[in-house]
């Protein structure tokens, strides 16, 4: 292996090129090169300044994340750090791409940053449950202000270089998009100077009024929502304020030790990698993708014009049709709408937004203008009849090889697939609601769906940045699948004695931002009472339905929409528990014969997180997800699960498959139709393996 960090010696330069592809993570050998060559160049009477730079795409883009929870292997990032900082020789870093983390922890362990227009800056460790425990919450303090540290480190985004510049971040914006000759022209004029070596650690930190820095505190404390990073992160801050710089680094050291010996970092790094490894399906090494410049989308309610607005975002030309004129001008006018919120959100530029609106985009009612489309969206009703239609005609209209893609949230793909003569052409593209804001989309693959279009459907996810997860064919696919589950152990734990107030409350003091009948009321109740209805003559007759959700639907309570469903809403957004829905649900019970009992909120998670593991084990059992990285990514990415908890099963390891599997049988004695363990998962239980070891 070639030498990751290489210095040559030019002119009185020392100049260090770091190059460890992708990204030049900072592994061991990373950190052991940049430390010996600064050293190195320190001591050489030539040299008067010194450049770090990054060779290929991006300077340092943070510690090696694949090193995390394996022993230290020495010397450790701040100690580098530290070190680099404290030589007299003047030391630039020359900065593109994105310097995150440790790597953004490094330039301001150099004396002066020269970057690229183009460079951007974060330190996103919060996002991996940790926080930048080299020094970044240190020093940065003493760059900038506090409020901007807070909401750098607590909030892990990243910043252009404009804004850094403001901030005294980086000291230039170089022109040109060579970073070594910005580095070694930064470097040469500090030489004519005279300029000295400038440790950030020397500087005082930057004030910030006592009330105003604990109002901070609380705020953040609240939106970390059971995630401890961002609290830690404030404390470290506020060493920072109050410590002297030695001292705020052990402190920093200890908070950042407690949160990388926390569960919670593990599952945000499986998050992290899952990320990445999920896009890996099989397809997509047989399959290239399709190109796709022009796109129609069938439908403009809800999901339709979400999905115009996702694609026109990812720079597509779209075109929308609709039943009529007048449902087609309703649906301009959301998918506008949609996109002058991303303009007053900063997400997109003024003039895209003109250009879609005055080219990019239009409607019709006419499914001839998908003549010319390179892929078809349909988004109509939820009715296999309407969806059959659509196929069969676009069938006729599109050209060779046009992708044909259906959003249904449950039919079988086979089935709409069939009415056309090009079955290997025909998609599910599951997004979810709000489809130009939820990050997840489910990209389902039928019996005939050729490679080609599999990884067309994943290339759309990567331009339109969402994460997709190839699903197989069945009722529901992965989420609404496993959701379907949980609901109705949800619905069980009611029936036994739980209000849908207790539920929500576990739910979200678990983790998640909103408990089940509160998204319920927020999607709206009449939806999933379609589907009921619409499913009724299947269902089994030994399944112990629960009614009281059909009950409040009966008396046109549909949730939010209609200011009443199991809350009721007020003008100010309020919501407040409706007693009426607990006479329901007691009607219920008692027309059943259940004697309601005190369920703890411990036990609705039970079930709750039971029913969620063990259809997952099925959908993983059954091939439906090809692994269980990929039932966890669904999940965090279009359910709220939360992420500091990795995905059901990454959770269902940490707290043992075994309580899982006793969880089951448990509640089994109560209702022993719904609770049967999945095969896979007492497979995996008599093996004594985890869900993890089927993710290699
Ligand atoms: N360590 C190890 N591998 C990393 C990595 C890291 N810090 N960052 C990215 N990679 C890997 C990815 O896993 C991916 O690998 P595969 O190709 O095998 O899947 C590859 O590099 C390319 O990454 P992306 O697909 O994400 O590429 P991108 O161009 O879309 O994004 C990026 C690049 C913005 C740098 C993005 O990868 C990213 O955000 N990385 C993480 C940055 C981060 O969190 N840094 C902080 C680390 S913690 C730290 O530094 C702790 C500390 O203070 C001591
Ligand atoms: P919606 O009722 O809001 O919109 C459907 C639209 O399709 C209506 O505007 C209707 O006029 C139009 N339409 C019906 N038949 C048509 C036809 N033949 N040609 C052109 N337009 C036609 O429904 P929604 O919620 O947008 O759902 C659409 C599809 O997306 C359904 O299959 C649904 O299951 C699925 N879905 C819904 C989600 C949600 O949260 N609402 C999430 C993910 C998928």
């Amino acid at each position: 292996m070639t030498d990751p960090v290489r210095m040559t010696v030019e002119n009185g330069l020392a100049i260090i090129e770091i190059d460890n592809p992708p990204v030049n993570a900072l592994s061991q050998a990373v950190r052991q090169g940049l430390v010996e060559t600064v050293l190195a160049a320190d001591a050489d009477e030539a040299v008067k300044a010194i450049v770090i730079y990054g060779a290929g795409r991006t300077f340092i883009a943070g510690a090696d994340i694949r090193e995390f929870g394996k022993p230290p292997m020495p010397p450790s990032l701040p100690d580098v750090i530290n070190q680099i900082e404290l030589v007299s020789t003047p030391t630039v870093a020359a900065l593109h791409g994105t310097a995150l983390g440790g790597g953004l922890e490094t330039a301001l362990g150099a004396h002066y940053r020269v970057a690229l227009a183009s460079a951007r800056f974060g330190l996103p460790e919060v996002n991996l449950g940790i926080l930048p425990g080299a020094g970044g919450t240190q020093r940065l303090p003493r760059i900038v202000p506090i409020a901007k540290a807070v909401q750098m480190i607590t909030g892990g985004g990243m910043i252009g270089a404009k804004e850094a510049l403001e901030l005294g971040l980086i000291d230039e914006i170089a022109q040109g998009d060579d970073v070594r000759a910005a580095g070694i022209a930064m470097a040469e004029r500090l030489v004519a100077e005279g300029a000295k070596a400038r440790p950030t650690s020397a500087r005082e930190a930057s004030a910030i009024d006592a009330e105003d820095f604990a109002k901070m505190q609380a705020a953040v404390a609240k939106k970390a929502r059971g995630l401890k990073a961002p609290v830690n992160c404030m404390k470290a801050i506020e060493a920072a304020m109050t410590l002297p710089f030695d001292e705020g680094m052990t402190r920093e050291r200890e908070l950042f030790m407690e949160l990388y010996n926390d569960p919670q970092r593990a599952a945000m790094v499986h998050a992290f990698f899952g990320e990445r490894e999920v896009a890996k399906v099989p397809e997509i090494k047989t399959g290239a993708p399709r190109d796709i410049q022009q796109v129609g989308v069938i439908g403009g309610g809800t999901m339709g014009a979400g999905i115009a607005t996702s694609a026109l975002l990812a720079g597509l030309d779209v075109t929308l049709a609709e039943r009529d004129q007048e449902a087609a001008d309703k649906a301009a006018a959301t998918v506008t709408g949609h996109l002058s919120g991303a303009v007053k959100r900063g997400k997109l530029a003024q003039a895209k937004f003109d250009a879609i609106v005055g080219g990019k985009f239009r409607t019709t009612t006419d499914y001839a203008d998908f003549a010319q489309a390179d892929l078809v969206i349909e988004a109509v009703f939820e009715s296999m009849e309407v969806k059959q239609d659509v196929f069969g005609k676009l069938d006729k209209i599109c050209k060779p090889g046009a992708i044909l893609a259906s959003n249904t949230s449950y039919l079988d793909i086979n089935d709409i697939a069939a009415m056309t003569n090009r079955p290997e052409d025909v998609i599910g593209l599951h997004f979810f609601s709000p489809a130009h804001v939820m990050r997840l989309l489910e990209v389902v693959v039928a019996d005939k769906t050729s490679a080609d279009v599999v990884a067309s459907g994943f290339a759309l996810a990567k331009r339109m940045k969402k994460i997709a997860v190839r699903a197989g064919v069945c009722d529901g696919f992965i989420g609404n699948r496993i959701l379907n589950a949980y609901a109705k152990a949800v619905n069980g734990a009611v029936l036994a004695g739980a209000s849908p107030y207790d539920v929500d409350r576990a739910m979200e003091e678990f983790g998640l931002a909103m408990g089940l009948f509160r998204v319920a009321d927020l999607a709206g109740l009449d939806i999933g009472w379609a589907s009921r209805k619409r499913r009724a003559p299947d269902r089994d007759p030994r399944e112990q339905y629960a009614e009281f959700a059909d009950r409040i639907c009966e008396k046109g309570r549909f949730g939010r929409k209609t200011g009443r469903g199991f809350y009721i809403h007020g003008d100010d957004r309020s919501e407040a528990p409706d007693p009426e829905v607990l006479e329901i649900i007691e009607a219920e019970r008692s027309g059943k014969g259940i004697t309601p009992r005190e369920i703890s909120d411990g036990e609705i998670i039970d079930r709750y997180m039971a029913a969620m593991v063990n259809e997952s084990a099925r959908v993983v059992g059954e091939g439906i997800a090809l692994r269980p990285l990929d039932v966890d990514m669904t999940l965090l990415n279009g359910y709220g699960f939360p992420r500091w908890r990795g995905g059901p099963l990454h959770y269902a390891d940490t707290v043992g498959l075994e309580k899982i599997l006793n969880d089951i049988k448990a509640f089994q004695k109560e209702d022993d139709f719904f609770w049967q363990p999945a095969p896979l998962l007492e497979q995996l239980v008599a093996e004594g393996k985890t869900f993890a070891s089927l993710n290699r």
